[in-house]
């Protein structure tokens, strides 16, 4: 906690002056200022640097995949704070408590762990999976799992719940530029706190070992967690559609494609300006390009970059307003990326149809248990090498990265 803090003091003062064009960050990455405004029409390049200069090494992808999280910061998820500068938990039973200090503003919060159904907790603690809202993926009768009430993080319904919940009440209100989804991010990172603290001796749980999941908004929610908290081993977003795995270029390009315009409730291609009418899952920042998605130096396949080199499993379904071809096409692109970075089989894409939304489809079980063998269990030395969509999606979105580079993580 001290040491993140410190971090964080440091990543402050250094960012200080305004005169300066770049910033040396604690991790030695130099990042610009601000990002410039571009034009493609396919999908931004990883492989190069917002100033042009290629991604050669591991350590220049991890500075990259910090680009890549300042860009999506600004241009429409809002600004990702520093830890809390106090976290206690606390447990009584199962319920974990946490007091959470940011400033002069405190919450408590609690989260419920349940352990494994088979009952059986090794001596590091068992894997869990937190689970946005709740879990509708099978859990492993292995892995216990902690439901993380998302909404009261950050609300999520209609226009007028932007601002409101405990996040925002530690962040000086509703002024804050985190949309709900960066919101639950953060939140997110603090049971992870909670776990580290107590330690698996009183909770049970490895704090090493932790999945990320939900469905639907909370799939959404699951990817941005999984992007912007590194101690996630394994991300599992399912079935989060326009607005999560579906890059915005293609979905805009779809609908451009389609005779309905979109409104909302009533199906129809779904569209980043839609997605925004919709709820308040970005910053208010992105309403000044969701017409322009174009000009973004970044699009959702980063989301997935960010999440390299660690586990990644993406179950989509194939039902029009999650934008098959949107998902499809930007989580190729995104294994694409984990495919140059030599670790291809840890990231897996799914879309399998035939099945209401948020059910999962059996047929993906074995696929899923593969992933959590790997990433959580650890019983096996690589998960199953995933990509199913009965959809095709033309590969000139990402063929344009020419020149990838031969990095190995
Ligand atoms: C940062 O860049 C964005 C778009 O590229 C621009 O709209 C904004 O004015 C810039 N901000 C500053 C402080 O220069
Ligand atoms: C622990 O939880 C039990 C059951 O809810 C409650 O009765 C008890 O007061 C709690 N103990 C503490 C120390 O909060
Ligand atoms: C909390 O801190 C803020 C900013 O430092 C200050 O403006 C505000 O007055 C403080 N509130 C209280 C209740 O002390
Ligand atoms: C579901 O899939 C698993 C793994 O492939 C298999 O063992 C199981 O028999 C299947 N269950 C049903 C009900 O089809």
């Amino acid at each position: 906690m001290f040491s993140s803090h410190l971090v964080s003091l440091l990543y402050g003062l250094y960012a200080l002056p305004a005169l300066a064009t770049v910033t040396t960050r604690a991790d030695g990455c130099n990042l610009p200022a601000n990002y410039s405004t571009i034009d493609t029409r396919s999908l931004p390049n990883p492989w190069r640097f917002s100033d042009g200069r290629p991604v050669t090494t591991a350590a220049d992808f991890s500075c990259r995949q910090a680009e890549m999280s300042q860009i999506l910061q600004r241009f429409e998820l809002g600004d990702f704070p520093p830890p809390p500068d106090a976290l206690t938990a606390t447990l009584n039973g199962t319920t974990m408590k946490l007091s959470i200090q940011v400033g002069n503003h405190t919450k408590l919060v609690t989260a419920t762990i349940t352990p494994p159904a088979n009952g059986e907790i090794p001596t590091g603690g068992s894997p869990a999976f937190v689970a946005l809202g709740g879990l509708s993926i099978p859990l492993h009768p292995s892995v216990g799992k902690i439901i993380f009430a998302n909404d009261a993080c950050a609300e999520q319904s209609g226009q007028s719940s932007r601002g409101k919940g405990w996040f925002f009440d530690l962040h000086g209100g509703r002024s804050h530029s985190a949309g709900a989804l960066l919101a639950w991010a953060w939140c997110a990172g603090r049971i992870i706190d909670g776990l580290e603290q107590l330690g698996a001796s009183q909770t049970g749980i490895d704090h090493q070992k932790l999945g990320v999941s939900g469905c639907s908004r909370n799939g959404k929610g699951a990817l941005v967690v999984g992007a912007f908290e590194r101690r996630f081993a394994l991300t599992v977003p399912q079935e989060s559609g326009a607005g999560g795995t579906a890059c915005w270029r293609i979905l805009d390009d779809e609908a451009s494609k389609a005779p309905r315009r979109f409104e909302p409730g009533m199906g129809g291609p779904p569209t980043a300006e839609s997605v925004v009418a919709d709820s308040v899952w970005f910053s208010r920042r992105w309403e000044a390009y969701a017409r322009k998605v174009g000009v973004v130096p970044a699009d959702h396949h980063f989301l997935a970059a960010m999440i390299a080199p660690r586990g990644l499993l993406v179950l989509e379904n194939n039902i029009d307003w999650l934008s098959p071809v949107g998902t499809t096409g930007c989580m190729k692109a995104a294994r694409a990326i984990y495919g140059e970075l030599g670790v291809k089989m840890n990231m897996g894409f799914s879309l399998m149809g035939g099945h209401g939304h948020c059910q999962f489809p059996n047929a993906t079980a074995a696929d899923l248990e593969s992933f959590v063998d790997r990433f959580l269990l650890g019983t096996v030395g690589r998960a199953n090498d995933v990509e199913v969509s009965p959809v095709a999606v033309s590969s000139s979105w990402w063929s344009s990265w020419s020149a990838a580079p031969n990095i190995t993580l």
